[in-house]
Order: C-alpha cells, then structure tokens, then sequence
C-alpha cells in the first residue's frame, strides 16, 4: 500500500479530505506532548500534504522537518501549505542521512505505520528517528485504533463490522467528506504490537492514549457541529485513533 500516495490523485484527495476528526481526537493530542514555548526542531516523519507540519509550526515556536517518500506529497505540500519554518523532504529506504545523529528536540509520526505492511520497514523508520533524536526526546506516534475495527464515525470507517483482524492483515479504511471518498487498504497491528516495536528500538517510558468525544471540552465539540454540521456515531465512546509516546533513553 505504500506506493498508493505516490499517485497524484490519491495525494490531491488525502489533502482535500476534512480531517476534523483527527484533530479533534488525533492530533490535538499529539502535540499536547509538545513544549509551546521552546524554540525546537521538530521531525515530522510521513508528513503527506504538509497540514499537520504547518498546523505545527503555527502553534508552536518550532522549525519542522517533514519528510514523506512520496514525490506528489512533497510538492503537494510544498504547494499549498508552504511555510517558513517548514523545511520538506523526499526520503527514501527509509533514511534520514541529512539528519545528524542526537540533532532533534522531538518527532511525531501520524497514520504512516497503519500504511506499512513490512514490519522490517517499520522498525528501519524506528530505529532511524531513534538515532536523530536527542537523549529525553519524545516520539509521538499516531495512528487508526486496531482497538475499535468494525466501527463507523463521523468521516471514516475502520475495517468491516463482525470481521476479525490477525496481525499483519490487509484492513480497508474509508475516509467520506462533501460526498467524496477515499479508501485506503492499512494494515492492522494490534496495540502490543506498537509497544513492542518501541521498545525493542530503544524507547523507554511507553504512554497510550485513546481519545473518544469524552475527552474533549463540551463547547469545542458544540464548536466542531456547528462549523461543519457533523453528526456524531462510535467516537461518542469508541476511540478511533491511538496515540502511543515514547522517550529516547
Ligand atoms: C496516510 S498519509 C498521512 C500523512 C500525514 N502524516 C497526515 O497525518 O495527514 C501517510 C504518509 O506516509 C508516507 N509514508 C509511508 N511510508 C513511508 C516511508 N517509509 N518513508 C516516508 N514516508 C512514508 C506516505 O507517502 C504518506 O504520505
């Protein structure tokens, strides 16, 4: 599935889905892990169009270095969310060879290991953003919940309801926005699957977050229905997304 966001199409409609619903239960809470008033140099590794690096970099007093392997993405996000404390970056292997080692105050990665099949893959892009990291750093992982498969919310759908998921598994998710749709084919790692990965590449003092509408203020969600009139379905309880923070020891 990784090739799939090297096609202009696929890069265009990623970019003009509405995320929303990963702001609201996602992102937010990835860069709650983050220090506002330090001046820092931030990795954003599979940045895709750019909006989180930019959101980033708008809130926080922070060069971002966001790096994708897809050619479209780079120039898509180089495009339409160009900003000065933005720098992006095509990478291939998945090497960050421009990157000294200890040189980054914090990374983040989100829903770029869910679009992975090869675990070997997976542990190269750890084991290389380990290495950029400066002693303490925190890396802030992101992605669809392997928890809550079956389940159907506001913008997306997370597999197939009844149907059981093995690790490793093709799992097909569906993004909806305007009357537009894009399906996406993931791969399920189950939760222990993540912290494993971490810790076997080095990370100490494993976090886990699984955000639902419950976690999140009143009069931000009544904000959020009257902008975009959203109707509500599993994230009243269920937690679409899963955050996973580790700490370079
Ligand atoms: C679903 S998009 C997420 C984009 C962005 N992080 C976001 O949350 O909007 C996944 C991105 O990860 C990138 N990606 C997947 N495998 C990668 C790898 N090995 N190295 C760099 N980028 C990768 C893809 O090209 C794609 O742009």
């Amino acid at each position: 599935m990784t090739e799939f966001f090297f096609q202009k199409e696929v890069a265009e409609k990623y970019e003009a889905y509405n995320d929303i619903l990963e702001q609201l239960l996602g992102y937010q809470f990835v860069f709650s892990h983050f220090d506002k008033d330090e001046r820092q140099t931030i990795l954003d590794f599979g940045c895709g169009p750019g909006k989180i690096a930019t959101r980033f970099a708008e809130l926080f007093s922070a060069t971002v270095i966001a790096v994708d392997q897809s050619a479209e993405m780079i120039q898509l996000a180089s495009k339409k969310h160009n900003h000065k404390n933005v720098h992006y970056r095509l990478v291939k292997d998945p090497k960050l060879a421009f990157l000294d080692d200890n040189s980054i105050d914090g990374a983040f990665s989100c829903f770029v290991f869910i679009t992975i099949g090869d675990e070997a893959v997976l542990n190269d892009i750890l084991r290389e953003v380990y290495r950029v990291l400066k002693p303490g750093a925190p890396f802030v992982l992101l992605d669809t919940n392997p928890n809550s498969t079956g389940h159907v919310f506001s913008t997306c759908r997370i597999g197939e309801k009844g149907k059981t998921y093995k690790r490793g598994d093709i799992i097909q998710k569906e993004l909806r926005w305007g009357g537009n749709q894009l399906l996406i084919e993931d791969y399920h790692w189950p939760e222990k699957t993540y912290e494993t990965w971490l810790v076997n590449n080095g990370f100490i003092e494993i976090e886990t977050q699984q955000p639902t509408l419950q976690n999140v203020a009143n009069k931000t969600i009544r904000r959020v229905e009257d902008e975009y009139g959203l109707k509500w379905k599993d994230e009243k309880t269920v937690p679409p997304f899963i955050l996973f923070k580790g700490i370079k020891g």
